[in-house]
């Protein structure tokens, strides 16, 4: 029987190797064998991020979208898009700086306010009795017996705790340490072991996950792990993930399980810097948006994509985390934060208990900016929240020499009135690309200049040449995404050409901020408040983390308010995540947030569409 002719390919500079039959897609091979190069369009061969240069070896010949994303010069010099070319030998190549996702910042501090110290489980110290002839207990109804009336009547016990049970209660002459959370008896172990209480706290975005492992005894931080989600290779949106999770149900199965199996990575990671056994966690708990909640559960999304965008669940889960697929102790409690709409997932509900919004006095606005923003505005009397597409520019996708904030991009960029620029990048190396806060300084420099004006029009060589003389005129160069402005020239970057900011950049930045923008406004209309009604902003995530307030201003992405300081939260949705381990009452805070919310669906809004168009306006 003839079999199918395999091939090699060899991904430099990590030296991986897969081997993979001859037709093979350069990405199928990667993601065989777990090398990150990044598909933002989930290889659909429209966002040119996956670049590949064939270092050895035959390809398939330069198809359409090559040829579309790829200048003559980069195909002369053996570039490729990995999700279009395919293997017809042995191939050696290397993958593009820019399109490795790797080395990237991922943000794991987040602003906690302080709760009183109440675990979600908890231990207590009991002495079983001995059976005997006279008396045949068994050893549950034993501990029942012996357990106080806290602790439950009678608690339900899980199949695990049965299996521990007669061990425990025959060492060490029946002392036992009884683990329990919310009437569930979730184990039994020998003898005394308060000390050892652990809880891990996952925060899944759809860019990056990070783990937080917990002494719940102490309410300390004993460790972080973070990765960049891989589901990131199915597509670096939501709406990708969904088409994919649509497409099949071993789709589906396969984003469930890329995303486990990478939080039992970081548990193990987690455990291992703080020398706790994984089986020590008792507890465990996850926020997300809607559709990473629902991968990481196995849920079809599918309805999360279509009007009416409703979820599978909205509302809080206690789960076994091992009937999820996570590795801890056999009866580990699973809590997850509930969604509040199809776009307004756990994640925001992470940032409202981590922020406390919903207990303060006067309108505040809370905003988590990534692919999709999502806000919410108001106090403790009342709270509306709404999701807008942003896309992914923010994140440095979709513009021509974008990049995630990592090792090379350039993070900020100083204009001054002189002409003079200064440019900031992430780490020691030449400058490689740029990331969404860098994208915005520079954009907001370029504005305060007058190079751009309130429209979002790039200004020609000759008018900026009139306005502000040769200096910076020379920085205008033409383009085929109509004109750039030269922030690196090519002699100072490792990218053999200069990092430009071009006018479609510009313009993929206006639509995302004016997404943003547009529902701030709507949702300050519905709550029936002006901007001077406003006593703080909160930004979360990565990208409001990074962002320079005043540059956000100048672009039009948040409104002035004149009373309300910014103030970045830092990864507030994992702080979310922490509290519930942290504070029973902040679990039962968590689970009535969804009726306290208000979800304004924008699609309803007559008005978003005139709404959106003023917010794309420049200051
Ligand atoms: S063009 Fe290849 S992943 Fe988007």
């Amino acid at each position: 029987m003839a079999t199918a002719e395999t091939v090699r390919v060899i991904f430099r500079p990590a030296g991986r190797s897969a081997r993979v039959p001859k037709g093979t897609l350069l990405t199928a091979a990667a993601n065989q064998i777990g090398v990150p190069i990044e598909q933002v369009c989930g290889g659909k061969g429209t966002c040119g991020k996956c670049k590949v240069r064939l270092l050895s070896g035959t390809l398939s010949p330069v198809g359409p979208a090559e040829s579309r994303h790829l200048s003559s010069d980069e195909l002369a010099a053996g570039y490729r898009l990995a999700c279009q070319a395919a293997a017809l030998s042995d191939v050696s190549v290397e993958v593009a700086w820019a399109s490795a996702a790797a080395g990237v910042s991922i943000l794991v501090e987040g602003l906690l306010e302080p709760m009183p110290l109440e675990p979600i489980v908890e231990k207590m110290v009991v002495q079983v009795p001995r059976a005997s002839l006279e008396d045949q207990v068994g050893d549950y109804e034993a501990l029942l017996r012996v357990l106080p009336p806290s602790a439950g009547q009678p608690p339900r016990p899980s199949l695990s705790t049965l299996r521990e049970l007669p061990a425990a209660v025959r060492a060490a002459d029946g002392l036992v340490t009884v683990v329990h959370a919310d009437g569930l008896l979730v184990s039994v172990e020998q003898g005394d072991t308060r000390d050892a209480l652990y809880g891990f706290a996952c925060d899944i975005g759809t860019t990056t996950v990070v783990g937080y492992l917990l002494d719940l005894n102490t309410g300390k931080r004993l460790s972080v792990a973070s990765t960049l989600n891989p589901q990131t290779r199915f597509g670096d949106d939501v709406v990708s993930r969904i088409e994919v999770a649509q497409r099949s149900a071993e789709g589906l199965e396969s984003l469930r399980q890329t995303i486990v199996e990478a939080i039992n990575d970081l548990i193990g990671q987690a455990c291992a810097e703080a020398g706790v056994p994984r089986e020590r966690i008792h507890a465990l708990s996850i926020v997300g948006n809607t559709c990473m909640h629902h991968l990481f559960l196995g849920l079809s999304p599918a309805a999360l994509g279509r009007s009416p965008y409703v979820p599978v669940v909205a509302g809080p889960l206690q789960l076994d985390a091992i009937e999820a697929g996570l590795r801890a102790h056999p009866s580990a409690q699973l809590f997850v934060l509930p969604n509040i709409a199809g776009f307004v997932g756990a994640d925001t509900v992470g940032v409202l208990l981590a922020t406390r919004l919903l207990h303060k006095e006067g309108v505040r606005l809370a905003i988590d900016i990534g692919t999709n923003g999502e806000m919410a505005l108001g106090s403790r009397e009342r709270m509306v929240a709404c999701s807008t597409a942003a896309g992914p520019a923010f994140e440095g996708a979709q513009l021509t020499h974008g990049m995630r904030a990592a090792d090379g991009a350039i993070d900020h960029v100083d204009l001054g009135e002189d002409g003079q620029i200064q440019v900031h990048s992430i780490g020691r190396g030449k400058v490689r690309g740029i990331c969404g806060s860098g994208a915005v300084d520079a954009i907001a420099g370029l504005r305060r200049l007058g190079i751009i004006d309130a429209t979002g029009r790039l200004l020609s060589r000759e008018e900026v040449g009139t306005l502000r003389g040769d200096h910076l005129a020379e920085r205008i160069v033409p383009h085929a995404h109509g004109g750039a402005f030269v922030l690196v020239p090519a002699e100072q970057t490792a990218i053999g050409g200069p990092v430009l900011l071009t006018q479609r950049d510009i313009r993929q930045i206006q639509l995302a901020k004016g997404a943003i923008r547009a529902g701030i406004e709507i949702l300050m209309a519905e709550l029936g408040v002006g901007p001077e009604d406003v006593v703080e902003v909160c930004l979360a995530g990565a990208f409001g983390n990074y962002i320079r307030p005043e540059s956000a201003l100048t672009i039009g992405l948040i409104p002035r308010f004149p009373r309300a300081p910014i103030v970045p939260v830092g990864n507030a949705a994992g702080a979310g995540a922490q509290m519930v381990l942290l504070s029973r009452q902040a679990w039962r805070e968590a689970a009535t947030i969804t009726g306290q919310v208000e979800y304004v669906e924008l699609s309803l809004r007559r008005d978003f569409q005139q709404v959106f168009m003023q917010a794309m306006e420049m200051e």
